[in-house]
């Protein structure tokens, strides 16, 4: 791959906590993108939570009200929904701000997906860093959809490693294991960040590295610490050895192809029929006659990286509105 030579349209389709706060920083911050919407869908945590979530990361960002927030689907497309605040609390850090004035879309994000890929054919990216039923809503609506979408990135499933909502799942593809499936099987051109190896290996922020980004002194990085505080002390107590942030990493990824080391093409299938590997994503490296429909991340430069996130927290411009507890 080579470095990337014009600025990205693009849409995050996000369960905004965390490192999906981070992810919407780069998008918003990074001069390589030009994030033209953020779609919503359920997952972390409570889905009006996850708006708020949006809504004080614009403002950090000093963006707010600059990029639409189309609200897309509460629920996974047949299952109930399952929450992650165990391991992200609020995720924003118990942050809170008037939103008094903040308006989202009337614009459903389904609607808004299909119509931003419509206008844009073959060139919009979508970052999808939750669960994929907002994805899978579309291209069910829009027989055009998948054609109309230039390249779709996705944060989910483990490459034939370790999940962690159970030992065989990632949660985004846990959540909504049906929509997962039809997402892979209908013929976008799919990079998948994976949660193992590749996150757990390349995208963990050591204590050291945190302290990096505390000291830079920014509203940004106050935030980001703030933020990332809740995951943190999850991710320690498995055994992690410092915060994950594959939803960031993914749009990174987009955005500076220069930062992966190494990929290949699989045959990806999501496990929907069983209840003891819900979820689990079969990743085929091209030895089992299965034509594959995905391009699989598996390593990155992980200092470069860090480097980015650093410097996109580096900004110092002043929040839209005041959040107290920063
Ligand atoms: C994924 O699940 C969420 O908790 C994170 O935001 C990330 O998208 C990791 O399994
Ligand atoms: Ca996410």
């Amino acid at each position: 791959w080579k470095r990337r030579s014009s600025v990205i349209p693009l849409v995050i389709d996000t369960d905004t906590a965390q490192d999906d706060c981070v992810a919407l920083l780069v998008g918003l911050l990074d001069p390589a993108a030009d994030l033209v919407g953020i779609t919503m869908v359920a997952g972390n945590v409570g889905f009006d939570q996850q708006v708020k979530n949006a809504q004080i990361t614009l403002a950090v960002a000093g963006r707010s009200g600059e990029v639409p927030i189309y609200l897309g689907c509460r629920r996974p497309l047949v299952r109930e929904w399952v929450s992650a605040e165990n391991v992200h609390g609020d995720g924003s850090g118990g942050l809170s701000m008037d939103e008094e004035g903040l308006e989202v879309s009337a614009e459903h994000g389904v609607d808004a997906l299909i119509r931003l890929a419509a206008e844009n054919p073959g060139t919009l990216r979508i970052v999808a860093i939750g669960p994929l039923t907002n994805i899978a809503t579309a291209l069910v609506k829009d027989p055009d959809f998948v054609a109309n979408v230039g390249e779709l990135y996705i944060m989910g499933g483990s490459n034939n490693g370790r999940g962690n909502i159970t030992a065989a799942a990632e949660y985004n593809f846990y959540v909504d294991p049906e929509a997962a499936k039809a997402v892979f099987a209908a013929g976008f051109d799919i990079t998948v960040i994976p949660w193992d190896q590749l996150t757990l290996r390349d995208a963990v922020f050591s204590r050291e590295q945190l302290a990096e980004i505390a000291a830079i002194g920014t509203p940004l990085s106050s935030f980001f610490t703030r933020m990332v505080d809740a995951t943190l002390a999850f991710d320690e107590s498995v055994g992690i050895p410092g915060s994950t942030h594959p939803d960031s990493l993914t749009a990174a990824v987009l955005l500076h192809p220069e930062l992966v080391t190494a990929h290949a093409r699989y045959a990806v299938d999501i496990e929907t029929g069983s209840d003891l590997t819900r979820g689990y994503s079969a990743m085929s490296w091209g030895v089992h006659e299965l034509e594959p429909n995905a391009r699989v991340i598996e390593s990155v430069d992980a200092a470069g990286f860090f480097a980015l996130i650093r410097d996109v927290l580096s900004h110092s411009m002043t929040p839209s509105r005041s959040i107290s507890g920063l």
